[in-house]
């Protein structure tokens, strides 16, 4: 089901309309059940586009296929006209960050050289971080750090940070990538309500600047507030895409088996 509710999609004036294009992607782990059935989706700068779908729906998988990390066997991805399952000079493309639900985050390492590793790919080098990276990456990563509201934490390994802060290194890393399109994938739900709205209005920071945001959630308050974009899926196929403010009644009936 299509249909157009009333808050206008954000344009951004003299980009492309859009960034990430997902069309008629099918996947299936096991070739008999097909968990990824079809979906189309187009997410734009400066949107935030949110994934919803009851559990085992194929959210996760969506991500990754977006991200690269899984490869459609029908149908393809493409960012600014790239297949992205094509990794360029073998690897993944920078233009796109993916923050797992786990968050990915190296838990040994501290808040700047996790946030360090999203300008491994500009870089080029391998890790040991700190001391091999350029100054004004390092002077960059710090000022992000400061912007996201944990520079005082810089220093610390992430396994003594709090579950907001460690969201907060996530975001850093991942706007370090410089990237074109952020996928988070159930990015605030272990976070109390406050935590959870200022992490939003990063992320809702970063699509002002341009970024176009793909994330899944759970959280109905947080879509009605935040998404410009509401794609709903039910086993693997999309039964909602919807732009403006979300119409609560509709996305439940699209999210019912
Ligand atoms: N690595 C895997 N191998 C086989 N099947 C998998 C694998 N990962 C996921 N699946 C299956 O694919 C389906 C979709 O999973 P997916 O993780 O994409 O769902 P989801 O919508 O993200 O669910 P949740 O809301 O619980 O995170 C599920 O039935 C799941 O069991
Ligand atoms: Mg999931």
């Amino acid at each position: 089901m299509r249909v157009a509710l009333e808050r206008p999609t954000v344009r951004v004036v003299g980009e492309e309309r859009t960034v990430l294009e997902v069309r008629d992607a099918h996947f299936a782990y096991v070739r008999s059940r097909p968990v990824v059935r079809g979906v189309t989706i187009h997410a734009s700068p400066g949107e935030v586009t949110m994934i919803l779908g009851t559990s085992g729906s194929g959210k996760t998988t969506l991500l990754k296929l977006c991200k690269g990390l899984l490869v459609p066997q029908r149908g393809d991805v493409r960012v600014l006209g790239d297949e992205v399952a094509a990794p360029r000079r073998g690897r993944l493309d920078p233009r796109v960050a993916y923050i797992p639900q786990q968050l990915g985050l190296v838990r040994s390492l501290s808040a700047m050289e996790n946030a360090l590793v999203g300008a491994l790919a500009r870089v080029g080098t391998l890790p040991s971080l700190l001391r091999l990276m350029p100054e004004p990456e390092v002077r960059r990563a710090r000022e992000l750090l400061g912007r996201l509201g944990i520079g005082h934490k810089a220093e610390e390994p992430v396994h003594a940070l709090s579950g907001g802060e460690r969201q907060r290194v996530a975001i850093a890393r991942a706007l370090m990538q410089d990237p074109r399109v952020l996928l988070a994938d159930e990015f605030i739900s272990d976070l109390d309500p406050l935590t959870g709205a200022e992490i939003m209005s990063l992320v809702r920071d970063a699509a002002g600047e341009g970024v176009a945001v793909v994330m899944t959630t759970h959280e109905m308050d947080v879509v009605r507030e935040h998404a410009d974009h509401v794609v709903v899926l039910r086993e693997g196929e999309t039964s909602l895409d919807a732009h403006g403010v979300p119409d609560a009644r509709a996305i439940t009936e699209a999210l019912r088996r």
